[in-house]
């Protein structure tokens, strides 16, 4: 079979120029307009002060130099130092300024990016590589920064120095001039076919990165069942024609960019070669050896202007095909947001009543359908049934992660969507089925949920779950730095200090997603003694698989065929010899190990 995943799906950089994108990324700009005109004043006095210079040339050839007037000569010299001097001093600024203004661009953007990506719902991570979202948050915002600071400043000064320039070549000999302009349809063929290959092959090449990265950021995060399904091979085979892709276009773009100058370079030689030709040759003694030399130079000079300007056009192209890109994902809807006339849900009590809810992932396929329960204050309930039966998406939506195809979720008798997130989820203590660990100490990763939180009471907590004794034998105790993802906890452990995380929010309604899988059974149960009394007082929701967890809540639920099959105590439901029955029997006798 062909390998084909989201990694070879190029993005969309090829868009008509589009104002309405610049406008809005002018924005960021605005912001330090001041600096950017300061900045383009130091670069027109640059510029000038280096125009200056073939005068200076031509005078010395034609007047000081054959008067061997060495005092003017000294002078000419003197000053030509001081202009070349000026220009660096000039540009130097200029750097300076716009290197800030660039990183401030940089810093703005991605902190608005940062915080959209922040909220943005589950179902927008479900769908994309996480690899390409790095991508734009790095690399593109990179280029965009540049096309909105430097770009801008250089769009103005390229067309100034084109005009200055020209205005001074002619301004020293008008027939020289117009030989120079020859070469204008050469340089014309050059940016109408060879500069849009340019920026083609340049935004593949741009693509073919961000596969890559794509790619190497899931091979990265697999990496572990890679090695154990011994999948390094043809892993390296689709990693190695993503490299090749990106090695074959950035060759083939550099080639292209490189003949981009070539042909510049030739066209400048020949005009100039040809304007030497006819000055010397032809025109001669009319015009001086300085004018032909202060020609020369400007000629020199001023096809580069030109060749910005067609670069520059580039960079917008690109630059708004990344903004468009950038922008798609700060127009993402936070689907999940709070509703224009949220209000704050007051301190709870812990009811939880669900209304007729129906849900689906991707409509119309739904998961959960016209489902209806109403759970006390304080109460337990467990969550029980076959895999992908919709356990965890129960619990999710009550926290809403998700927001219902039909029907309401109430707590305490306010519909969760009509409250504000923040007084909705800080009331809450989930724990997924994966536990998630922060790099940083441990003691970082269980204040995580509440910041201020007090050593002892973090302590506590550990000890109500049973974390505190393995805690203390690492090296650092609490202050121990767990790697990223904690990778050098077991998964017991992990699970152990998320579950200390989620009891210290201290929360009226908990959520327990196979929090305990991983724990040995001993630990569980010393945790579950701990837990009963922890669980006192507050609305709990738990799945998990060893049904010898969940015995004791108050009420059992059974998910199965998009909704709740069987409700009640563990009494009630074996005596009903039904699916909750069939499951533990089995259990009991084929794992009794556990049980
Ligand atoms: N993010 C998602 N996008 C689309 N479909 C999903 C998503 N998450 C879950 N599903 C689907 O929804 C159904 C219910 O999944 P859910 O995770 O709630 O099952 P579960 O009962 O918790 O199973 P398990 O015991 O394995 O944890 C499954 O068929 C699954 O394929
Ligand atoms: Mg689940």
């Amino acid at each position: 079979m062909a390998v084909r995943n989201k990694y070879d799906v190029d993005e969309t950089l090829e868009t008509p120029f589009s104002f309405k994108h610049f406008k809005r990324a002018v924005v960021y700009a605005k912001r330090h307009t001041k600096k950017m005109i300061l900045a383009m004043s130091a670069s027109m006095v640059s510029a000038l002060s280096s125009m200056v210079y073939p005068l200076i040339l031509q005078r010395a050839f034609d007047v000081v130099i054959p008067s061997k007037d060495y005092a003017q000569l000294a002078i000419l010299t003197v000053v030509t130092v001081l202009t070349i001097l000026l220009s660096i001093a000039m540009t130097t600024i200029r750097s300076r300024i716009m290197t800030r203004v660039g990183q401030d661009i940089i810093y703005d953007m991605r902190k608005d990016l940062f915080d959209h990506l922040q909220k943005l719902p589950f179902s927008f991570y479900d769908s994309r590589p996480h690899g390409k979202i790095l991508t734009r948050v790095i690399h593109y915002v990179n280029n965009v920064s540049d096309m909105l600071s430097n770009g801008i400043i250089n769009f103005i000064m390229d067309i100034f120095n084109l005009i200055f320039i020209a205005i001074f070549m002619f301004f020293v000999n008008v027939e020289l001039s117009l030989i120079i302009l020859a070469g204008v349809p050469v340089f014309l063929l050059v940016i109408m076919i060879i500069k849009p290959a340019q920026r083609r092959v340049w935004q593949k090449v741009s693509n073919k990165g961000s596969n890559m990265n794509a790619y190497l950021q899931e091979s990265l995060d697999g990496v572990k069942i890679t090695q154990l399904f011994t999948r390094e091979e043809q892993n390296a085979e689709i990693f190695d024609k993503l490299n090749m892709a990106y090695f074959n276009l950035w060759n083939k773009a550099q080639r292209i960019s490189n003949c981009v100058w070539i042909t510049v370079d030739n066209v400048t030689t020949w005009v100039v070669s040809a304007m030497y030709i006819v000055g010397v040759l032809v025109m001669q003694p009319a015009v001086s050896f300085g004018t032909i030399a202060a020609v020369s130079n400007y000629a020199w000079r001023f096809w580069q202007p030109l060749l910005n300007l067609s670069n520059l056009y580039n960079t917008f192209i690109n630059g708004i095909a990344y903004l468009e890109r950038i922008f798609e994902m700060i127009d993402e809807p936070v689907d999940i947001d709070n509703a224009p006339d949220a209000t704050e849900l007051p301190k709870i009590e812990g009811r939880v009543t669900f209304e007729d809810v129906t849900f689906a992932y991707e409509p119309p396929r739904n998961v959960l359908e016209h489902v209806s329960f109403d759970v006390k204050p304080g109460e337990s309930i467990a969550l029980v049934g076959p895999t992908g039966a919709g356990k965890s998406t129960i619990v999710n939506l009550i926290s809403r992660f998700y927001d219902l195809t039909g029907g309401r979720i109430l707590i305490d008798g306010h519909d969760i969507s009509k409250v504000t997130l923040h007084s909705l989820r800080s009331q809450m203590g989930i724990m997924l089925q994966d536990s998630f660990i922060f790099s940083g100490t441990v003691l970082d990763n269980i204040k995580y949920a509440k910041l201020d939180a007090t050593d002892e009471e973090v302590r506590r907590a550990c000890r109500t779950v049973c974390a505190d004794e393995f805690i203390q034998e690492m090296e650092k105790g609490y202050l121990t730095e767990v790697n990223e993802r904690g990778s050098r906890l077991s998964q017991g452990q992990r699970q152990l200090i998320s579950f200390a995380r989620t009891l210290l929010a201290d929360p009226k309604i908990l959520i327990l997603d196979e929090a305990t899988s991983s724990i040995d059974a001993k630990t569980e149960r010393m945790a579950q003694t701990a837990l009963n009394e922890l669980l006192k007082g507050r609305t709990s929701f738990i799945i998990a698989h060893r049904l010898s967890t969940i015995k004791n809540c108050d009420k059992i639920m059974y998910v199965s065929n998009k909704g709740i099959s069987e409700c009640g105590s563990h009494d009630e439901l074996i005596a009903k010899k039904g699916d909750y029955y069939k499951l533990y029997t089995a259990q009991r006798t084929g794992n009794l190990g556990q049980l």
